[in-house]
């Protein structure tokens, strides 16, 4: 037997997110929190194993996800069947309905998490991907539809982002979608000759997602097919046009599509993409849409609800490819010190500049050693740190530390007494000293 060891890798479509990208996904995070907790959105946090039942409840039995994506198994233990999280508003309105959530009034929640889909990964669709979503329930006017788009094009403001239209369509209620299915069944029955097998096999199940297909041979077929948009009633038309008009009054553009029909079987009336054509065949970064039959099928008073999620890994693909992403700083002090006295003195310093707030990497041996001046300096500037404070045994001896600016090109270096670097440190770094700077990156925290 060998002794060399066989590497065990991360499970395909299932990415780490290394420290080099994590201030992107920061930042994506720390905006998107901020936007929602501006227009009220209230946290919530939902298991990420759920009974299996919900899914195919909630989401509908004849849908990709619950046909053939979801990560399912047996609890060894008790014989239960659990599914990983295929998507986030399920297990929301399951919390909703189980602790009464909106006994009080309407709610405006958002969560965020990593989500499971067995689905063949390519660039911007994985098995375990990140989504950031909103779902707000007890509201039924079209105000509440238009918010939540508005919510995203601040969001996609907010980080800079252009480029992303927004696609909106009505799928209307269930009597509507029923009439218009029966034509859709008659339609297809009627050229049977040009569908394909999934087609076939969709006909009588979920005629609507035929519609939804990408096989180029059946385009002109449903591109002529019956409109589910000429199928509205009064009511429904109304609710599309109220929301038409307050996003006209807002300077929001979208183009209606109406073959946008969603994957989930949840929707009725609004539906709504916000897709870019800079990240290829995966170009949608949000999705949502209205479910006001959902709760009711809980066993919740009927209660309306509306929602979307965004991927989160397409958004941050997206800031990496319109931005220059800041390369942010991974402190503000960088401790260097030489020899045990040093070593000590840095020690008892660096707790006590983190005590005042700032954050501080003290230099630690690695197998190749404690590290030359020289090399502890080199990791100092590539730190990002404002100021490295040097230690060595003259230091020591003289009760001082050196502090040396490494901001500028020919960085001053002071002597400054050991008692007095936290409040020197903390002068420079905070009093404004460095402020105009544009990778000014300050982590005081007091
Ligand atoms: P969805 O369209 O299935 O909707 O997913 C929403 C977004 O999640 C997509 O637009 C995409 O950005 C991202 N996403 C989906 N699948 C993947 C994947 N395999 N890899 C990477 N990103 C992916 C929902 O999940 C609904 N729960 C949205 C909603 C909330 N509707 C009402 N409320």
């Amino acid at each position: 037997m060998s002794d060399k060891k066989e590497k065990i890798v991360a499970i395909k479509g299932m990415n780490d997110i290394l420290p080099a990208d994590a201030p992107l996904w920061e930042l994506f995070e720390n905006t998107a929190e901020s936007v929602l907790k501006s227009y009220g959105y209230q946290k919530i946090v939902t298991p990420i194993v759920e009974e299996t039942g919900l899914f195919a409840r909630a989401i509908g039995a004849v849908t990709d996800i619950v046909e053939k994506e979801m990560y399912s198994f047996t609890d060894s233990m008790n014989g239960d069947l659990l599914t990983l999280r295929p998507e986030g508003t399920a297990g929301v309105v399951r919390a909703v309905v189980e602790h009464n959530l909106a006994y009080d009034g309407p709610k405006r929640l958002w969560y965020k998490g990593p989500m499971f889909r067995h689905e063949r990964p390519q660039r911007g669709r994985y098995r375990q991907f990140f989504q950031f979503g909103a779902e707000a329930i007890g509201f039924s006017g079209p105000d509440i539809d238009a918010e939540l788009i508005m919510l995203c094009r601040r969001l996609w403001d907010d980080l800079g982002l252009d480029g992303i239209r927004l696609e909106l369509n009505s799928i209307g209620n269930a009597d509507e979608r029923q009439r218009h299915r029966a034509d859709l069944i008659a339609y297809f029955e009627a050229n049977a000759d040009v569908l394909d097998a999934e087609a076939k096999r969709r006909l009588h199940a979920n005629p609507l997602r035929i519609l939804d297909t990408k096989n180029p041979a059946m385009q002109d077929l449903v591109n002529a097919a019956p409109q589910l948009l000429s199928y509205l009633g009064e009511e429904s038309l109304a609710h599309f046009d109220g929301l038409k008009a307050i996003l006209d009054a807002n300077n929001v553009q979208y183009t209606v599509n109406p073959r946008l029909v969603r994957g989930l079987d949840y929707y009725n009336r609004t539906v709504f993409e916000w897709v870019t054509d800079a990240l290829g065949a995966q170009g949608t970064v949000c999705a949502g849409g209205r479910y006001d039959p959902l709760i009711e099928t809980f066993g919740g008073k009927p209660t309306p609800g509306i929602g979307f999620a965004m991927g989160i890994e397409r958004l941050v693909e997206l800031m990496k490819a319109q931005g220059e992403p800041a390369e942010p700083a991974q402190c503000d002090v960088y401790m260097v010190h030489q020899g045990e006295q040093a070593r000590l003195r840095a020690f008892i310093l660096a707790e006590r500049i983190r005590d005042a707030g700032l954050d501080v990497v003290l230099h630690c041996a690695t197998p190749a050693g404690a590290g030359s001046f020289k090399s502890q300096m080199k990791k100092a500037d590539g730190s990002g740190a404002a100021f490295a404070v040097i230690i060595g045994e003259d230091e020591v001896s003289n009760g001082v530390v050196a502090v040396k600016s490494l901001r500028e090109a020919e960085g001053q270096q002071e002597s400054v007494a050991f008692d007095a670097a936290v409040d020197y440190l903390v002068d420079q770094i905070v009093g404004g000293h460095d402020h105009d700077h544009d990778h000014d990156h300050v982590h005081y925290h007091p």
